[in-house]
């Protein structure tokens, strides 16, 4: 039987560039899109064209050269913003609008100043309006987990209604816990009619760091697509990682049957990218693409992962395209790990030489944090001197 499709709609260079200091230009955001086209995403989410003439011209120079993924350009429910979406678009082999608007209470209240009714009418004319540009309407019913669920499963059949082929429901504010998320899945699902008919879509902010837990269980609850940025980069604590909701969907894919059109093993090479692109790396201790994330320091994880790698990790580096498995050398390595890095650098030490070797350097761990390739270097060569001078003594003492 055929297996359930995640689609991977990528809002890097829309959501994700929303955060301090991850601003793109148009070059970089190029630049960007075609290592997350050769990443696999589906659909990428390239700007919000009404907010800058900028915007608009990187939406539409993304929208000319990236050919494989659907291009998106974010809208919100006003005619003018959905006209601009559908300019910057003009270009693209396969376009999507997506249009938000709250739905919560305390936005409509106090953002929108808008009665529920009247939102429902924006939602409708949006839709219906965006539907004349293209066959492929995304919408948001903005701040989704704190809406009324009434209201919520009432603004998606309004929009399903009105032509939206993707339903896309936030956690804006990154409030939910996964067990909710997905039961608002279910429960929208099963009441709305057509529901079956589209596509349901997660969106979730780590403000709680649950975004990517949120993803996952929004899949559960029946979500097909799910919506993420490289390196979780986004507004506030950021969006849910793509690179860590892809390595969960294929480490437990006894848990998720479904299929995605990613290549796993170019996440590092765009996570990479897009660090360089924004000055900012990912926290060592990151998932999947952090320095560390793949680094064993203690003994007994380095002796563990030399005789079999699956002893502490539960993928491969080269699986998620980390070139390799890292060592970090420090005091709580064990003799299997000097030995097998001063093999990498070329030194094939006998027993003897060894347990010198490792004595010298747990001296020298004491003292540093971490030991560097050229720190075993200085340590071998010293430690040669040192035995051509022991057995230099004798020959002296004799002459
Ligand atoms: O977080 C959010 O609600 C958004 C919408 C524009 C989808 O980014
Ligand atoms: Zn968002």
């Amino acid at each position: 039987m055929a297996q359930d499709r995640i689609l991977f709609f990528d809002t890097t260079l829309r959501d994700g560039e929303q955060s301090p200091g991850c601003s793109m230009t148009q070059q970089e955001k190029l630049s960007m899109a075609h290592a997350l086209e050769d990443l696999g995403v589906d659909i990428l989410e390239a700007g919000f064209a009404i907010s800058s003439d900028g915007d608009f011209a990187a939406i539409q120079a993304v929208s000319k050269e990236i050919r494989a993924p659907r291009i998106a350009s974010l809208a919100r429910a006003r005619t003018e913003d959905i006209e601009r979406a559908a300019a910057s678009l003009e270009h693209a082999e396969r376009s999507r609008i997506h249009i938000f608007l709250a739905s919560s209470d305390i936005h409509l209240e106090y953002k929108l100043k808008i009665s529920r009714e009247e939102a429902l009418d924006l939602a409708a004319k949006s839709v219906t309006l965006a539907r004349t540009y293209v066959d492929d309407v995304e919408f948001s019913p903005e701040d989704s987990t704190r809406t009324d669920i009434d209201f919520l499963c009432k603004i998606v059949s309004v929009a399903i209604e009105a032509g939206a082929t993707t339903i896309n429901m936030p956690d804006t504010v990154g409030y939910a816990t996964p067990n909710e998320y997905a039961a608002m899945f279910r429960t929208v699902r099963e009441r709305v009619p057509g529901g079956d008919k589209i596509i349901f879509s997660s969106h979730c902010h780590n403000d709680l760091g649950l975004a990517v837990a949120n993803s996952l269980a929004a899949i559960e609850g029946g979500a097909r697509q799910v919506e993420c940025t490289i390196n979780g980069i986004g507004e506030r604590a950021g969006n849910a990682a793509l690179e860590e909701i892809a390595a969960a969907l294929s480490v437990r894919r006894d848990r998720f049957t479904v299929e995605h059109n990613l290549k796993l093993n170019h996440l590092y090479a765009a996570s990479q990218q897009l660090a360089q692109v924004i000055s900012f790396a990912p926290s060592p201790n990151k998932a999947i693409v952090g320095s560390n994330a793949f680094a064993h320091e203690a003994g007994i994880h380095q002796h563990g992962v030399l005789s079999n790698p699956l002893t502490y990790e539960i993928m491969t580096p080269a699986s998620v395209g980390v070139p390799a498995n890292r060592m970090v050398l420090g005091k709580h390595s064990g003799r299997h790990a000097l030995r097998s890095r001063l093999k990498d650098l070329g030194y094939q030490l006998g027993a003897s030489d060894l347990e010198a070797a490792y004595r010298a350097f747990t001296e020298l761990a004491d003292r540093k944090k971490a030991i560097y390739d050229q720190d075993l270097i200085n340590l071998v060569a010293h430690h040669r001197r040192h035995e051509e001078l022991i057995s230099a003594e004798p020959i002296s003492e004799a002459s």
